[in-house]
């Protein structure tokens, strides 16, 4: 699908609808590494079709997986049984920090040197943060100094398990370490500050890799240069909750606003979203699938907007709200007395800096902001102005989470550079109109 560079937005007379969305971009893209890897044959049911996860896919591709759509969400991979091929140029992962830097973990045991890379806002967040543990572990990282950022080189080697205390709670950074000690000598142990997402955990299980949480801790055998013996196999992907978490808040401020999505991924740790808004006055419905894959939990899920109160956000909630915090912070504006987002230093490296990015955008629709270097405040019920000029700064999730909020407006808002929504949702525009019709 290809977008114009900007979107015009108009209030939205009624929000109501059901709706099934798009594939999990964190799962899709687990399984084009690990499927990757295996041996033989995998088909991927709702693999999302999205930039990120193409980009992903192919690299997966240039170290010696094949890959195919069988129909528009059914993908083959046929994988390279962990024998990589020596790419002859660098990988592009484009927007994708979960491409770059799970794969930098992936390769980090195999004889081979590769140079990881993206676009402008890829290559400008930190990378620091996979290097240490990877060098830790025995493989060689050069970064681009002196900011540590992509590109980057990972030549790989012999690894040995490490005990490693991760200084964020960032589930990129521990897939990063798990991958690699796939291959490692000794145990792994990957401690979190808090609990953030453990798609790559219950992936390695479902594969028949021995990972085991004990309290804050992951701990993975590795097999060594063997590796384990990873089989081809049948997965069906969740639909994406940070995708459907967008609807859920468009909802969720309108009073009379009803929206059920179907077939959702309800990972307990991503679903935090659906607690703030329950607090902040919505009523949510949440009905598990019981013939649900085992290895991530699936159901419905339905939110009804009865007006919002503010909230508080922050602690241990952080991690497992994380791509939610930009939408929260639109709906914050609609939202009675002043909602505060906190410990969420996190927003400023993801696509781009979402706590400065999100406090301009809100300040040009007429919303009262205050910006922490941790978070912000949002003050509601805020009289909204139509704007012509809100800028998604090329972050996907800003994007979406300004044209929610001009659902609830009161004239039309312009958001620019929209084409990044395709990193995660390439249908976004579709189903607003559809669910605002
Ligand atoms: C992701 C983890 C989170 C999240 C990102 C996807 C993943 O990032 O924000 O959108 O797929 O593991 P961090 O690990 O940097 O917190």
């Amino acid at each position: 699908m290809t977008y114009p560079a900007s979107m015009l937005v108009t209030p939205a007379a009624r929000i109501a609808g059901e709706i099934t969305v798009p594939g999990d971009k964190s799962i899709s893209q687990r399984l084009a590494l690990l499927c990757g890897i295996a041996t033989g044959e995998s088909v991927i049911h709702g693999f999302l079709r999205s930039e990120d996860c193409l980009h992903t896919l192919g690299a997966m591709t240039t170290l010696g997986a094949r890959a195919h759509f069988h129909s528009e969400e059914c993908l083959h991979i046929e994988g390279n049984g962990g024998r990589f091929l020596q790419p002859a140029g660098p990988l592009d992962l484009g927007n994708s920090g979960t491409g770059l830097r799970l794969l930098a973990g992936l390769v980090a045991g195999r004889p081979v040197e590769v140079t990881l890379t993206g676009d402008a806002s890829l290559c400008s967040r930190p990378q620091r943060r996979i290097a240490e543990p990877l060098r830790r572990m025995g493989a060689e990282v050069a970064l681009t100094e002196p900011a540590g950022t992509a590109p980057l080189r990972v030549r790989g080697g012999p690894l040995k398990g490490i005990d490693y205390d991760l200084p964020v709670a960032s589930a990129q950074v521990k897939s990063a370490i798990l991958l690699a000690s796939l291959w490692a000598e000794g145990t792994t142990r990957v401690r979190e500050p808090a609990p953030s997402r453990d798609h790559t955990e219950r992936l390695l299980r479902a594969m028949g890799v021995p990972v085991q949480s004990i309290g804050d801790t992951v701990i993975l055998e590795g097999a060594g240069p063997a590796g384990f013996d990873l089989r081809g196999a049948e997965w069906r992907v969740p639909g994406d909750f940070s995708s459907a978490a967008f609807w859920f808040a468009a909802a969720a401020a309108r009073p009379g606003a009803v929206v059920t999505v179907k077939q959702v991924g309800l990972n307990p740790r991503r679903t935090a979203l659906l607690d703030v808004l329950r607090q902040m006055g919505a009523e949510v419905l949440v009905e598990p699938d019981p013939a649900g894959d085992a290895w991530e939990p699936v159901g419905q899920v339905t939110v009804r907007g009865r007006g919002l109160r503010a909230v508080e956000i922050g602690g241990e909630t952080i991690p497992n709200v994380i791509d939610e915090l930009p939408v929260l912070a639109a709906i914050a504006a609609l939202a009675e007395g002043e909602t505060r987002i906190r410990n969420a230093r996190e927003l400023r490296v993801k696509e781009s800096d979402r706590i400065a990015v999100m406090a301009d955008n809100l300040r040009r629709m007429g919303v009262a902001v205050e910006e922490y270097e941790d978070g912000l405040s949002v003050r509601g019920p805020a009289s909204l102005k139509p704007a012509e000029d809100i800028h998604s700064r090329g972050d996907h999730r800003v994007a979406m989470a300004m044209a929610i909020l001009a659902l609830h407006g009161t004239g039309p808002v312009v958001i620019q550079q929209v084409q990044c929504v395709a990193t995660s949702y390439p249908n976004f525009w579709k189903d607003l109109e559809r669910l605002t019709r």
